[in-house]
Parts: C-alpha cells; structure tokens; sequence
C-alpha cells in the first residue's frame, strides 16, 4: 500500500468521500479547498482523507474512508498517522478531526492515535443535515471534536 497526495488531475472517490460524510453539501463546501492523501493498491484507491487548513497554524482531517472491504485491516490507521507527519511537516500546531457522538468505533480509533477530546459541537448534525442519522441504533446529533497538539519532529513522511 501506498498513500500519495492526490493532484488536481485525478479526484478522490467519491464513494469514500459520502461513505465519511452523507451530506453532499458538506462534502462540497470543503472538498475544493481540501488536500487529498490516497491509500493506493495497484492503481485502485481503498482509503483517502482529507486536510485541510482551518486557521492560522491549524489543519483539520474533514473526511476520512476506508472501502468497507478493507475497513478493521489498519489501513485507517496508517492514514490517520500519515495525516499526523503530513500536517507536521507542513509547519501546522494543532491537528483537529470531528465526528459524531455515535461514532464511538470512530471516537476510539482517533484516540487510540493520540487526539484527545476538546468539545462538542453541539447538535451540529440536526442543524446542518438534512434528515437525522442513525448509527449503531443512537442518533448522530452532536459532533465530538478531538484535537492534537503537533511537535516539530525530525520525522520524514
Ligand atoms: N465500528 C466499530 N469500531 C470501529 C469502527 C466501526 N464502524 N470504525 C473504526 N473502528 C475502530 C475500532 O476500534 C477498530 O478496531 P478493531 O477492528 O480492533 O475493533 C479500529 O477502529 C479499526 O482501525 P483500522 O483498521 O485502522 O481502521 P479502518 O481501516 O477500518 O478505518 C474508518 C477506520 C476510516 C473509520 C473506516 O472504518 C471507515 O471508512 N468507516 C466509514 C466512514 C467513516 O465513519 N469515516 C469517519 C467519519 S469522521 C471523519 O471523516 C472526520
């Protein structure tokens, strides 16, 4: 597996990018002024994520998928400690990530990698989602948010 940044040439997958986040409105709001990183096998994309740069000195992963054949392989994983060297490398301070509060695989994944829980945005889904969503049989109706603080490392991507 390899992850690459994906240049305006090519397009992230679609299917990822409403597989992380069912509002095409969300999706287009950010997609454009995002960064793409792309886990490739062979020339086909199975996980990708999203940067991108909020406010001064802060990055935020908008979206990230695995294809659900791939998904609970660690590929997650590596991506979301990609994302880490990435937005490290590139001189950003704090690296923030949300999702909903009934995420709670989603929540511990992103702890297990180092973000901490900072906030919660709360009802972001009913406000900003067209229909309510349900996962794991309990409304997403507030947004956990979990951040991380970034240290210049002498790491290389
Ligand atoms: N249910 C339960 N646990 C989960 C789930 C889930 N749906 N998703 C991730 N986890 C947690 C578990 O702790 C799991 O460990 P386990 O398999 O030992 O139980 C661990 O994450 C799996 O780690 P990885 O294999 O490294 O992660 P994966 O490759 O599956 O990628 C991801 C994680 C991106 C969340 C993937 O499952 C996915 O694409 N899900 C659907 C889309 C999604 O929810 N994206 C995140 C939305 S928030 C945002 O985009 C900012």
């Amino acid at each position: 597996m390899t992850v690459m940044e994906i240049r305006p040439t090519n397009t992230p997958s679609r299917e990822l990018l409403l597989l992380a986040d069912e509002s095409e409105a969300s999706v287009a709001d950010y997609v454009g002024r995002s960064r793409c990183y792309a886990a490739f096998e062979e020339e086909h994309i199975i996980g990708q994520y999203l940067l991108l740069h909020t406010r001064p000195f802060t990055a935020e992963i908008v979206n990230i998928a695995v294809r659900p054949d791939r998904q609970r392989q660690g590929i997650g994983t590596q991506l979301l400690h990609h994302a880490i060297r990435t937005a490290r490398g590139d001189g950003f301070r704090l690296l923030e990530i949300g999702t909903g509060d009934s995420g709670t695989g989603q929540i511990a994944l992103y702890e297990r990698c180092g973000f901490i829980r900072c906030g919660i945005d709360i009802d972001y889904f009913r406000k900003h989602y067209p229909a309510a969503i349900f996962e794991n049989g309990i409304e997403c109706r507030h947004m956990v948010r979990l951040r991380m603080e970034l240290f210049p490392q002498a790491s290389s991507r």
